[in-house]
């Protein structure tokens, strides 16, 4: 049996998220405020061998079986497919190929999405807000809609199945994109999931009372498509609700997922390690804490020493994130800089 990633609530870490780098193309409203950031200084960055060396670890050492790659906007890093050809040969502690998946917004995905997919990429996640130009440049601040598009159909070209598509709803700048994003969606078989906002992005850029709820956006699609709630049993530790939607009006049904983080958090079920850009691995999306594993990699450390750091780093995990208590605070760095 392996020591793998437990929590003191009894929770086990099987996934683990490695954020590429802080850098994106876009400039999206809620996640970065117009001008960028304060990237992270290279010398900082995990170097591709060093990230190949700790996704080793996770997955031979620690019980990871599936890994996602996530940014900042994952396609900026060159070394992405060889991370990824690297992280497919290894075998988990079953025996299996470890699971690889990529959360982009698909710029740049046209000309990339065949060698993700010989590297042995499995599946995508899109961030996709709007699906009409204008209402798109205006959430990302880059009128990209046409090669954003041209990404997501390469990819289902190249053969990555699902295709999930995630919009996150701002009110008065995209939430009438909500119905016709499913539409969209359904014409094309991919799996649409509206996402609620949380606090992770630029200060003031979340109120509480002013986002876009789980049970507002069913009101919303509830309109225009008839939607058949699912077996609860089929969910396991997957952040999204998901529904049935009827064919209509001569357009195909399909699914739709909501993942209500915010109003309806789904902690209790969390199965997730992340390992930020920089070498520090983050127990929770909202922890209020790092640890450290570059300093120690650089330093010379051995994996057993790299292993037992992560295992109490996991340990330490809190309960829930916490949105509603009134102390709570926003992580230190912003979602861009942790990984989504
Ligand atoms: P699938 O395995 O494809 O379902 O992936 P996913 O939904 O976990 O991954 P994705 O990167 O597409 O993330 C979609 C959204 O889920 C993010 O925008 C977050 O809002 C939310 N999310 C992802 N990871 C976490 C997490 O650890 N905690 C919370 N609260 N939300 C998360
Ligand atoms: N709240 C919810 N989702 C967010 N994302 C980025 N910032 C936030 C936020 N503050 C989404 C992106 C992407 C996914 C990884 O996270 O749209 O799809
Ligand atoms: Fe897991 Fe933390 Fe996300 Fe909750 S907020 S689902 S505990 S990572």
């Amino acid at each position: 049996a392996v020591a793998g990633l437990r929590d003191s609530y009894g929770r086990v870490a099987t996934d683990l998220r490695v954020s590429l780098t802080d850098r994106c193309n876009l400039r999206c409203d809620y996640c970065m405020p117009a001008e960028g950031m304060d990237w992270m200084p290279s010398p900082q960055v995990l170097s591709d061998d060093e990230i190949i060396r700790l996704i080793g670890l996770a997955v031979q050492q620690l019980g990871v079986r599936e890994l996602r790659f996530t940014g900042g906007e994952p396609l900026l890093r060159k070394g992405l497919e060889r991370i990824i050809g690297a992280t497919t040969a290894l075998r988990t502690v079953d025996g299996e190929v470890p699971q690889t998946s990529l959360t982009t917004n698909a710029l740049g995905l046209q000309r990339r999405a065949e060698g993700l997919v010989r590297a042995g990429l499995r599946r995508i996640n899109v961030s996709l807000d709007a699906v009409d130009r204008a209402t798109f440049a205006s959430v990302t601040r880059r009128d990209r809609l046409p090669d954003v598009l041209a990404g997501i159909h390469a990819a289902a070209a190249a053969g990555l199945r699902p295709i999930k598509i995630n919009a996150v709803l701002l009110r008065g700048v995209n939430d009438h994109q909500a119905g016709d994003l499913l539409a969209w969606a359904l014409r094309h078989g991919y799996e649409l999931r509206f996402i609620e906002q949380m606090p992770l992005g630029p200060p003031r850029a979340w109120q509480r009372g002013d986002m876009v709820t789980a049970a507002e956006v069913l009101d919303r699609l509830s309109e225009r498509f008839t939607l058949r709630t699912r077996d609860p049993a089929e969910r396991g530790s997957a952040p999204a609700q998901r529904w049935t939607v009827e064919p209509s009006h001569g357009a195909p049904g399909g699914t739709v997922g909501i993942i209500a983080s915010v109003s309806e958090p789904f902690c209790a079920a969390c199965d997730r390690t992340r390992l930020t850009a920089d070498g520090q691995i983050r127990n929770c999306l909202f922890a209020a804490g790092e640890t450290d594993l570059r300093g120690m990699l650089r330093g010379g450390a051995s994996n057993e020493e790299l292993a037992e750091v992560w295992r109490v780093a996991m340990w330490g995990k809190a309960a829930g994130h916490g949105i509603d208590d009134p102390s709570f605070l926003p992580p230190a760095r912003t979602m861009s800089a942790i990984g989504g």
